[in-house]
């Protein structure tokens, strides 16, 4: 696992997104998983403009969103696909056949979650993974627990998390639903390259903990450790309980 520490998040969102630009120059049918939460905001930013600036071409590639929350549909502004649509992918030139993102609405979840593994291989797996780190050290929604679902599943939301997120829902957190569908710590660990990008202090300390603390399915980032090709990417105020 390699870490870099960077200034601050704006330089540390444009150093990634000149490296994927640079990935789909030499891989133009990248497929990439991408995140919600207000993480990636300035990395989806920075995309943007390499694009507009002729230097990321993403028509050739191939998006699976991480995560959505149970009952949401695409269209409804709350739901993860509908972040992504308006932070990156209604202002590049991703193929909409090729976004793929889980339906939070599907009548039955266990066949969409099958479904979206069977499409995950059908696009050749992911070559890139970019993953943002909750506080309680959630990656996707996979949440701390003694055992997790390799797979992509559906997941029961903590209390803490669905706080976390009830900006989306009027900031009441009783109204962020209680399930959501998710990338399983497996199939994000099947990407041939993983960017975990975690910034400001409020992270600090989770970001300790999933880096120099046990590697256990409690911190589910510190799993990131046993892959082979994991990039770390922070801002100083995270790096700063690694840096004392
Ligand atoms: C959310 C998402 C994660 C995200 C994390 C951190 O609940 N499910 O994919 O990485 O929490 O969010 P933020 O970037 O807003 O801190």
């Amino acid at each position: 696992m390699r870490v870099v520490v960077l200034d601050g998040a704006r330089a540390a969102s444009e150093a990634v997104a000149n490296f994927v630009a640079r990935l789909l120059e030499v891989t133009p049918d990248l497929v990439l998983a991408l995140p919600a939460g207000r993480t990636p905001i300035a990395l989806y930013g920075a995309l943007m403009d390499c694009h507009r600036s002729g230097r990321a071409d993403f028509g050739q590639a191939t998006v699976f969103g991480l995560d959505e929350f149970l009952g949401l549909r695409a269209s409804d502004p709350r739901s993860f696909r509908a972040f992504l649509g308006r932070h990156l992918l209604d202002h590049v030139n991703v193929s909409r056949q090729r976004i793929h993102g889980l339906n939070g609405a599907a009548g039955d979840w266990k066949k969409e979650v099958a479904a979206y593994e069977r499409q995950i291989a059908r696009a050749g797996g992911l070559d890139l993974a970019i993953v943002g780190i909750g506080r309680n050290g959630h990656v996707g929604f996979n949440e701390p627990a003694e055992k997790l679902p390799p797979r992509t599943h559906r997941v029961r939301l903590r209390p803490d998390t669905r706080r976390a997120n009830a900006a989306t829902f009027g900031g009441q957190w009783r109204d962020v639903p209680t399930h959501a569908l998710s990338m399983g710590m497996g199939t994000i660990m099947n990407a041939r390259g993983v960017i975990l990008l975690a910034f400001g202090r409020h992270k600090a300390s989770i970001v300790r903990r999933a880096l120099t603390g046990p590697v256990t399915t409690v911190v589910p980032a510190s799993l990131l450790r046993l892959h082979p090709n994991v990039v770390v990417v922070l801002d100083r105020a995270a790096a700063r309980s690694l840096l004392q």
